[in-house]
């Protein structure tokens, strides 16, 4: 494993190592990603490798620029170019009908693609570098918390030869929304920071939360498992624990005694409590919280 900064002989030294079919941690606004190139299948192979990610679970595709979504895509609503012109770059990813270039590796054979354009300098000059659009899960071992710093990636693949380009903690702190993008609705397969209300209000289709249950076959395949979770037991309480031993209770928003959590720093809670040996987190479950979809649904998914 090694960590490099973010300066421009750096960022040309790992787009020559995509170009050539490696593999490179970089930072974005959500969490930092593993990438590679989209379009070469055994680059790919070494990501789920390196993972341990189930090969049914398909990877996101960033781009850089508008112009690079003819590569990955054959198709696109109007209504979602709409989504693509307020929020991008930013923390949301569209899935759509998937050109014949990308690897079925990346989309686990699905004739859909999940697009993203992510809001950090660095991510654009690496897949500008790189000159292909990149495949990036989140960078950590399969089932562990996403990674927000680089010093995370550095843990999970601390025994490998990773190159991880070091750009800071990430802004936004949990993954993209990911939205289904069907020619005349929209379904939200993976809730994020950009949330239904947001996107309703910006086009004139119906955008829908994904209904199924967890036990029915999910749209998004990667939601089936379990994510983001500590070695901690992560438990949601009605109200605070009489005792806590050798846990931590933490809380969503300004008021209440206990660790205060936010999109931001809840997978940093998360390793951090793993680091201190702590065995439980209990999470105050408030209708504040419950109303935050995103951080929600990560509390559920570390729960379940
Ligand atoms: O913010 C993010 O999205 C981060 C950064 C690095 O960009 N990436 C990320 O990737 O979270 P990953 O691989 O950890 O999560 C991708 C999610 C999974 O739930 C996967 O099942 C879903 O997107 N997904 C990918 N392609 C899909 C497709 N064609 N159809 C439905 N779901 C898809
Ligand atoms: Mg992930």
């Amino acid at each position: 494993m090694k960590k490099i900064g973010p300066t421009p002989e750096n960022i040309a030294i790992a787009a020559e190592q995509i170009r050539s079919g490696g593999v490179v941690a970089f930072p974005t606004e959500t969490v930092y990603g593993l990438g590679a190139s989209a379009f070469d299948d055994s680059a790919i192979q070494q990501v789920f490798g390196l993972k341990g990610r189930p090969a049914d679970n398909p990877l996101i595709v960033h781009i850089a620029s508008m112009d690079d979504l003819d590569l990955v895509t054959t198709s696109v609503p109007d209504w979602t170019r709409t989504l693509m012109k307020k929020f991008w770059p930013g923390p949301i990813s569209f899935v759509l009908p998937v050109s014949e270039q990308v690897s079925q590796k990346a989309t686990a054979g699905l004739s859909t693609v999940a697009v993203r354009m992510p809001d950090h300098k660095t991510a654009h000059a690496l897949i500008r570098q790189a000159g292909v659009p990149l495949v990036a899960p989140s960078a950590n071992i399969s089932g562990r918390p996403s990674p927000t710093t680089a010093d995370d990636v550095v843990e999970d693949f601390a025994d490998t030869d990773l190159l991880v380009i070091d750009g800071g903690p990430c802004q936004v702190g949990i993954e993209s929304t990911v939205v289904l993008c069907l020619p005349e609705k929209g379904i939200i397969l993976r809730p994020g920071v950009i949330t239904k209300e947001e996107m309703a209000s910006s086009v004139d289709v119906p955008i829908e939360l994904d209904q199924r249950s967890s036990k029915d076959t999910p749209q998004s395949p990667g939601m089936k498992y379990r994510h983001y979770a500590p070695q901690a037991r992560v438990v949601l309480v009605d109200e605070v624990p009489a005792e806590l031993r050798n846990a931590w209770l933490c809380v969503y928003g300004e008021e209440g005694d206990g660790k205060h959590i936010s999109e931001q720093n809840l997978y940093r809670t998360f390793r951090d409590a793993d680091k201190e040996g702590i065995e439980t987190i209990y999470i105050l479950d408030t209708q504040k919280l419950r109303e935050n979809t995103g951080l929600y649904n990560r509390i559920q998914k570390a729960a379940e």
